[in-house]
């Protein structure tokens, strides 16, 4: 957290169902400039309307965003996505095999795209989303505007999955919360930037790698250059309170442990992220697990998770979460 405060409301955002009527009421507070948090299919975002400058400026605020850090413009359509984007063929090509679903794209803006420049920080990018998500989509068609909407979490703290999390984390700084229940992938969207000639894998997310390069060929890492462009790879990021010690076969008596699969002899599990050794169970269960936590322990023991499918993304997030805390670690 940095200096100033999140902008005080009179009172703590009331949590609602999702519900017509709810999304009815939330559709109207959107049209205000107002900022909901909103379940996804990944995490819960807070979203606002994206051509409304005031509005993005108020979800930075909100969470204490870096302004430089780009947000994802979420859309109920493929023509909803083509006013924002110029989408190149392979980004077509991606859209049809996983959208509405957890991948979000890097394009370039198109011309005439009315989104704030706050949203996409200036570059000449957009990142553009379609949720599997009736509450987020329902919100979208309502008001005809796509959503800029970042996880409903102060800066690098754990990602929220459930209408608590936010309500605890942010409550006092929006308007309304959408208690849609527990998301169901758990982390977030992946995101591959396809606006110039070699895709790059931004963030590892919901969406495994080789599913995308199955479309793809193989995908580019990050480089130093597009780490720049989105900022949002910060070494600390989703971070709990307490400390976190990565790929543990044993904890002392200080530590919970957070197991995946069979927990080592004689290792008596805290929580367990799957019993079974399911990566997207684990996934489901990350930041819920690691919110409960949190709450309970100053140092946090987590099992080895296997680097592939979802564990790539599982990895990324608790490499970030363990990251020691360096103030403006972007
Ligand atoms: O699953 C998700 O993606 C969730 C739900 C709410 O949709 N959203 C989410 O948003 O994770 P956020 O703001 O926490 O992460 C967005 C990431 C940031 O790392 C940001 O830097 C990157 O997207 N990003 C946004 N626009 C970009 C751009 N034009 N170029 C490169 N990266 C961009
Ligand atoms: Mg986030």
């Amino acid at each position: 957290m940095t200096d100033t405060p999140p902008s005080p409301r009179s009172r703590p955002a009331p949590i609602i169902g999702a519900a017509p009527a709810d999304l009815d009421r939330a559709a109207d507070v959107i049209r205000a400039g107002g900022l909901v948090a909103v379940p996804t299919e990944t995490v819960y975002g807070l979203a606002a309307d994206a051509t409304n400058g005031k509005a993005v400026a108020a979800i930075f605020a909100a969470k204490q965003r870096p302004e430089f850090n780009p947000l994802i413009s979420h859309v109920a359509s493929l023509e909803m996505a083509a006013r924002l984007a110029d989408i190149p063929p392979l980004a077509r090509r991606l859209i049809d095999a996983f959208w509405p679903g957890p991948l979000t794209l890097v394009m370039p803006r198109a011309d005439a795209c009315p989104v704030s420049d706050l949203v996409t920080a200036g570059l000449s990018t957009i990142a553009v989303r379609q949720p599997r998500n009736s509450a987020m989509t329902g919100i979208i068609e309502r008001t005809g505007r796509p959503l800029a909407a970042p996880s409903a979490n102060p800066s690098q703290s754990l990602s929220p999955t459930t209408a608590a999390h936010v309500a605890a984390s942010l409550g006092a700084a929006i308007d309304l919360v959408i208690d849609g229940g527990q998301t169901t992938l758990g982390i977030e969207s992946a995101i591959v930037d396809v606006s110039s000639e070699t895709p790059i894998l931004l963030r590892h997310g919901a969406l495994a790698r080789h599913e995308i390069e199955a479309i793809t060929g193989p995908l580019r890492a990050p480089d130093f250059d597009a780490a720049v462009t989105a900022p949002g790879m910060m070494r600390r990021h989703y971070a709990p309170r307490a400390r976190l010690r990565l790929d543990a076969l044993d904890h002392d008596p200080g530590e919970a442990y957070l197991a995946f699969g069979q927990p080592p002899s004689g290792v008596r599990a805290t929580l367990n992220l799957s019993a079974d050794g399911d990566l997207a169970e684990a996934a489901a269960n990350l930041f819920a697990m690691l919110h409960e936590l949190d709450a309970r322990h100053d140092r946090i023991a987590v099992a080895p998770i296997p680097h592939r499918d979802l564990g790539e993304g599982i990895n990324d997030r608790l490499k970030r979460a363990a990251a020691p805390f360096e103030k403006d670690s972007v």
